[in-house]
């Protein structure tokens, strides 16, 4: 196959067949892949590990199935370890029956997908999260790093918060570059599209919402990069625990009320510290942002539920999945909003998700224990793929997250009107 792109011997060998017609279609698709977006040549994936964002055995994917088994019986399998977007069912999230059993037919592949996914370099059974860069996942990009992912929510904080190099690129694709080894180089991947063309000042009088700001910027900017001035005011300068989980829930909030797949955090993230405002590219344009602001982009999502006064049958908390902090946090203001009400339980059944690894910690602190007892269930699965289901999906939740507000009928509350509710009752 002859291509506008300049690769190296390996790479053109590969693709005229070297390793078998299977792998040479593999690089073809890459390559074409590159060549739309005007890349001049394939770069290596150096990361450790790979991530994938098809974790559903959907009865309607058949063709990814196949596709899956033949790159199986061809051998061409990932060159890397690869970690997987959450599972889609859990038996332990309340469903009603009839739903329990649509969901059973509409993953009835799971078993099969998660078979072919463990053939092609599934790293273990604790591998499926969205949150993988969690240290007790151990998914952790280095800084300069080249990934072949595309879950947006990991996407954007390895590019961000990481400094590893990633497009958004689609899943399939994304597991054909960790089977051939390479990514075409375009994008995110270079140091000119790494430069934010847009500067967001924040003029707040307090922490914003990470979820309400990252909506915003997200709106306002799409697949931009911006590069934030004002936020290290409230996260500090050091990338600790807080910050992190703080820019988790803001990163996937841009990434899916626009398209964002890097931002640049003022004096924060590792490239807006190593470089400060030499990544601003000329002719940026502006967007400042005000409590009034982020108060207009609140008020003006769409309730979507069929019955707008409805009273809320159910919370999901955790897209992305949670952290072992988010967990401990929750817990402790749980119990202190509880306890002031005079009340033992949530008053609305409660899903908090996050990884099975996260769990395992979680289950070893004494939180755990205060948290069951608040009756707050704790999942593996990913709310939106729950609330696929047609027979969940007309239900009323309620979420503090805004890429669940976005993709599905969820509403969206903030975190502190969803402690309230839980605490106190919805009125
Ligand atoms: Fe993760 Fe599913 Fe939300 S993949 S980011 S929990 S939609």
């Amino acid at each position: 196959m002859e291509t506008k792109m300049v690769l190296t011997p390996e790479q053109q060998a590969i693709l005229d067949g070297s390793k078998g017609e299977t792998m040479a279609k593999v690089m073809k698709t890459m390559v074409n892949y590159g060549e739309i977006f005007g890349a001049t040549k394939m770069v290596p994936v150096t990361s450790e590990y790979g991530h994938l964002v098809l974790s559903f055995g959907l009865m309607f994917l058949g063709p990814v199935f196949d596709l899956y088994q033949e790159l199986i019986d061809e051998g061409c399998l990932s060159g890397q370890k690869f970690t997987c977007d959450p599972r889609p069912y859990d038996p332990a999230v309340p469903q009603s029956l009839i739903a329990k059993g649509a969901a059973k037919v509409i993953y009835s592949k799971q078993g099969k997908y998660e078979k072919e996914m463990r053939q092609l370099g599934l790293l273990n059974e604790d591998s499926f999260t969205c949150t993988c860069y969690m240290p007790e996942l151990g998914n952790i990009p280095k800084k300069g790093d080249v990934l072949s992912w595309a879950e947006s929510s990991a996407v954007v904080y390895a590019n961000s918060v990481l400094g590893a190099r990633c497009n958004r690129n689609s899943g399939i694709l994304e597991l054909f570059g960790s089977i051939c080894g390479f990514v075409p180089y375009f994008g995110f991947l270079t140091d000119e599209g790494r430069k934010a063309t847009w500067v967001v000042k924040l003029e707040t009088t307090k922490m914003p919402d990470a979820q309400i700001l990252g909506s915003a910027i997200g709106m306002k900017v799409m697949e931009d990069v911006p590069y934030v001035y004002g936020l290290d005011k409230y996260l500090g300068n050091e990338l600790n625990d807080a910050a992190k989980t703080y820019l988790k829930d803001f990163g996937a909030a841009t990434a899916s009320n626009g398209a964002v797949g890097l931002y640049h955090i003022d004096g924060l993230t590792p490239e807006a510290v190593e470089f400060g405002d030499k990544l601003i590219a000329a002719g940026a344009k502006e967007y400042i942002i005000t409590d009034e602001e982020l108060q207009r982009v609140k008020d003006n999502y769409p309730v979507i539920w069929k019955d707008k006064n409805a009273t809320p049958e159910m919370c999901f908390l955790g897209c992305p999945h949670m952290s072992l902090q988010q967990l401990k946090d929750w817990t402790e203001k749980l119990e202190a909003g509880l306890k002031e009400a005079g009340n033992e339980k949530v008053s609305i059944p409660t899903v908090f998700t996050t990884s099975t690894a996260v769990l395992k910690e979680f289950k070893k602190c004494p939180e755990y224990k205060r948290l069951m007892k608040t009756g707050v269930i704790i999942s593996y699965i990913c709310p939106l793929m729950y609330m696929d289901n047609p027979l969940c999906s007309g239900k009323a939740v309620i979420t503090s997250s805004n890429k669940l507000r976005t993709y599905t009928t969820a509403r969206y509350y903030s975190n502190d009107e969803i402690l309230t509710m839980l605490t106190k009752g919805v009125k």
